[in-house]
């Protein structure tokens, strides 16, 4: 009997034994990064790729973006109006609510809406399939797919190593790419220091909706 047990178990689970399973987002639960980012669906630029920087930290409830040259991002746009292009940050702090700063008029405005944060679990907590190596900007990584009921199929590739290092998240949206292209040498798994996630004293207001 238990001969035959060794014998059938691999066939009955032949895909989990083998398949890495979907890492913490970043690898871990605050973590900061460099990352080219892409928005073919939202960017109303000619060039939709701009550098950001993104500091997490899910301890304190807390994730910024810090939007650079040629930034396109939809929030920045959409929400607190800002012009196409400009350095913008957009902060989820603490209190929960989402801050998105100007940085060359130093003007804030809190989304009316909430917004929220990335779960680092959002691809252990999903219907997640894993989808092979890849060399991804010269890095080999382990990637997965996961189908989000609203937002469609989520790409996530790390490294191979133990430390799962982020290099690249992609969805499809409208069936144009949004995407991030983490700059690996730049990963820094420590705590960010709390003043990054400081709400500015300029945001006092709420963003306005356009009429
Ligand atoms: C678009 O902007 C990115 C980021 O600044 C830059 O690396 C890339 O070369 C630009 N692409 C073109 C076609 O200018
Ligand atoms: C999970 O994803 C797989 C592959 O995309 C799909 O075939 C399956 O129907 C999904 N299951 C659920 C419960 O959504
Ligand atoms: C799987 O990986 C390949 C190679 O990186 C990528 O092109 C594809 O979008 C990924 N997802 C699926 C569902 O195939
Ligand atoms: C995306 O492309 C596929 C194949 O070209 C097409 O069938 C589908 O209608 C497109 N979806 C959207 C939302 O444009």
């Amino acid at each position: 009997m238990t001969q035959l047990l060794l014998i059938l178990l691999p066939l009955l689970c032949p895909a989990t034994a083998a398949d890495p399973l979907p890492p913490l987002w970043g690898g871990s639960q605050h973590w900061s990064s460099s990352v080219l980012f892409t928005d073919e669906a939202d960017s109303p630029l000619p060039n939709k790729t701009w550098p950001m920087t993104y500091f997490y930290d899910e301890t304190i409830k807390s994730e910024l973006y810090q939007h650079g040259e040629g930034n396109g991002d939809m929030v920045c746009i959409n929400v607190a109006h800002y012009p196409p292009g400009d350095p913008c940050n957009v902060l989820t702090a603490p209190d929960g609510h989402t801050y998105i700063v100007h940085l060359e008029t130093n003007s804030c405005c809190r989304s009316p809406r909430h917004l929220g944060m990335l779960k680092s679990t959002w691809m252990i907590n999903s219907n997640t399939t894993y989808n092979g190596t890849a060399t991804i900007n010269g890095e080999l990584a382990d990637q997965w797919t996961c189908m989000g009921s609203v937002n469609g199929e989520n790409n996530y590739a790390a490294t191979t190593t133990e430390d799962r290092k982020p290099v690249a998240f992609w969805e499809e949206k409208n069936n144009l790419t949004k995407r991030w292209d983490f700059v690996l040498d730049t990963y820094d798994v420590s705590q960010p220091d709390s003043s990054v996630f400081e709400i500015p004293d300029s945001c006092t207001k709420i963003c306005s909706l356009r009429t």
